[in-house]
């Protein structure tokens, strides 16, 4: 069935299917059906001819032009419910005394069970940032970054009904179109989307049909080999943005940047290769850093949304990563970036998912402007990045462990850091009046403090979706610039009220890492 309506409207010949108006299911043509017998002063007049119901039906009044004597012919654009039919004109004849003659041609679509309040809802900004979707999605800005809607100019849009040429079915539609005209870039992209505002069809300047792909890589190292990746069953999809037949380590939310193992990263480009020949960025004895942290940037974005329920400040802009950041053992986020060190002779490279989820942490708190200052706060700021990277894990896989980049380390210790054990390493506390023996040189090592108070309070029966969330709303509203561990525990002691769970088992979890909580009222937070 479905293949006999394609053909009704669609002229399909050896090597193009071309459309053809009068062929679309259900059109009638105008000249066959207009009543002749009588000029007409109005062109409501011609509606009725036409044996539309003026009730629904309406024609404006376009463009005319004088073509000789007694004659000249106008446009008229065809309107139902007072939205314009895409597509549909009719071409009138007027004569010398400025009446219509009834010589009408053109197509009127059959439009009948439409609901006509279908996209009511949608707002301005809506349609806008389908276009800039739109435009990112088809025209990849390579090391530009995408566009977001202060780059669109002229910015206009309508509700319209749309005719699909293989059904006749109508449906109300946006139409959507603004002129892009910034350095090195200058379009006007015109999209049509549904409701939903899904594309129907649109222009940019190129278009690539395909636009994500999912290539070959393997992540991790050669100790702990990670996640495989491609298009086969059992392997995951990097959904990386396809460009012809490159690849591209670029999404709406993060761009992957490879520093090619230098240090400096005002030289670093976005990750491109060929799409049939995967990643091949191994480097120090880990796989793919790039398709690692392009892979679990994602992952955490997900778990963001979905256990801390909110999403900044991923949605503001695209978050850059630098990966094979020289032969240095660290990586960091600068306040603007993640960059991952391509590790050394102890450990491998950086790119691993609990310090990518660490380092995207350390976003999350920097756009609340949060734990900015002293000692206190640095210890809070790591733990939080700490508890972000374990959530990743948890994400993926139930039976996580507590140990803090486990995968990370060749040899002597096994882990970075330890959240059931933060003392493991010899060096991080776990209880605030440890404190006092790291503060001046070492204050990150507080880290331990609220490591451990995580730890507990889920292995204390506190499901790790709603710890984190727990800990996730304290930083967005209860921390602040000078948060100390005593009001940062209080935070998220009301956090966790706020989202009425057991704060008993916060009060206890705390207690033990030396906070005593019982200054912390819950009044006003229930
Ligand atoms: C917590 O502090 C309160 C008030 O100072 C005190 O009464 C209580 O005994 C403390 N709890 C513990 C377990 O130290
Ligand atoms: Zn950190």
């Amino acid at each position: 069935m479905r293949e006999v309506l394609i053909l009704i409207g669609l002229i399909c010949q050896a090597h193009a299917c071309l459309q053809r108006i009068d062929q679309m299911p259900g059109v009638r043509d105008a000249s066959e059906i207009i009543q002749r017998d009588y000029n007409f002063d109005k062109v409501e007049q011609l509606v009725a001819a036409l044996g539309l119901d003026p009730d629904y039906w309406s024609l404006e009044e376009g463009p005319s032009r004088y073509i000789k004597y007694d004659l000249t012919r106008q446009r008229l654009n065809l309107y139902y419910e007072g939205l314009r039919v895409r597509g549909f004109t009719l071409q009138a004849s007027i004569n010398s005394d400025g009446q219509y003659t009834g010589a009408v041609s053109g197509y009127v679509p059959d439009i009948s069970h439409l609901d006509i309040s279908a996209g009511a809802g949608v707002r301005r900004k809506d349609v806008k940032q389908a276009l800039v979707q739109y435009v990112n999605d088809n025209n990849v800005r390579i090391n530009q970054g995408d566009i977001d809607s202060d780059d669109l100019e002229h910015f206009y849009f309508e509700r319209e009904i749309y005719i699909d040429h293989s059904t006749g079915k109508a449906s109300v539609i946006f139409f959507a179109k603004a002129l892009v005209n910034i350095p090195n870039y200058i379009r006007t992209p015109k999209a049509l989307f549904d409701c939903d505002l899904n594309v129907i069809k649109g222009r940019v300047k190129v278009r690539n049909k395909e636009t994500s792909g999912c290539p070959n890589a393997q992540g991790g190292n050669v100790m702990f080999p990670g996640l495989t990746y491609g298009p086969g069953d059992g392997e995951l999809c990097l959904d990386v943005r396809v460009r012809g037949d490159t690849c591209i380590l670029h999404s709406r939310k993060f761009v992957v940047k490879d520093v090619l193992n230098e240090l400096d990263r005002s030289k670093a480009e976005i990750v491109k290769f060929p799409c049939k020949e995967g990643l091949k960025d191994e480097s120090n004895d880990g796989f793919s850093a790039n398709a690692d942290a392009f892979y679990f940037s994602h992952v955490f974005y997900d778990v963001l949304k979905s256990w801390g329920k909110q999403t900044e400040p991923f949605d503001d802009h695209i978050t850059t990563l630098y990966t094979h950041y020289a032969m240095w053992p660290n990586a960091f986020w600068d306040g603007y970036a993640a960059t991952f060190g391509s590790g050394d002779e102890n450990v491998y490279p950086y790119a691993v998912r609990e310090v990518i989820g660490h380092e995207l942490g350390h976003a999350v708190t920097e756009h609340s402007e949060n734990l900015v200052f002293d000692g206190e706060s640095v210890a809070i700021d790591e733990a939080f990045a700490d508890i972000c990277g374990k959530a990743i894990s948890a994400y993926l896989d139930p039976s996580f462990n507590w140990k803090f980049a486990d995968n990370l380390i060749r040899s002597a210790r096994d882990a970075l850091r330890y959240f059931d054990d933060p003392t493991r390493d010899g060096r991080t506390i776990a209880n605030v009046n440890d404190f006092q023996t790291v503060i001046t040189d070492h204050p990150a090592l507080g880290v331990g403090v609220f490591d451990k108070f995580f730890y507990l309070v889920v292995t204390d029966g506190v499901p790790f979706p709603d710890a984190f969330e727990a800990v996730v709303l304290a930083n967005r509203i209860y921390w602040h610039g000078e948060t100390g561990f005593y009001d940062g525990a209080c935070g998220v002691l009301r956090a966790a009220s706020d989202l009425n769970q057991d704060v008993s088992k916060y009060r206890s979890a705390f207690m033990h890492v030396g906070i005593n909580l019982s200054f912390c009222g819950l009044d006003g937070t229930a």
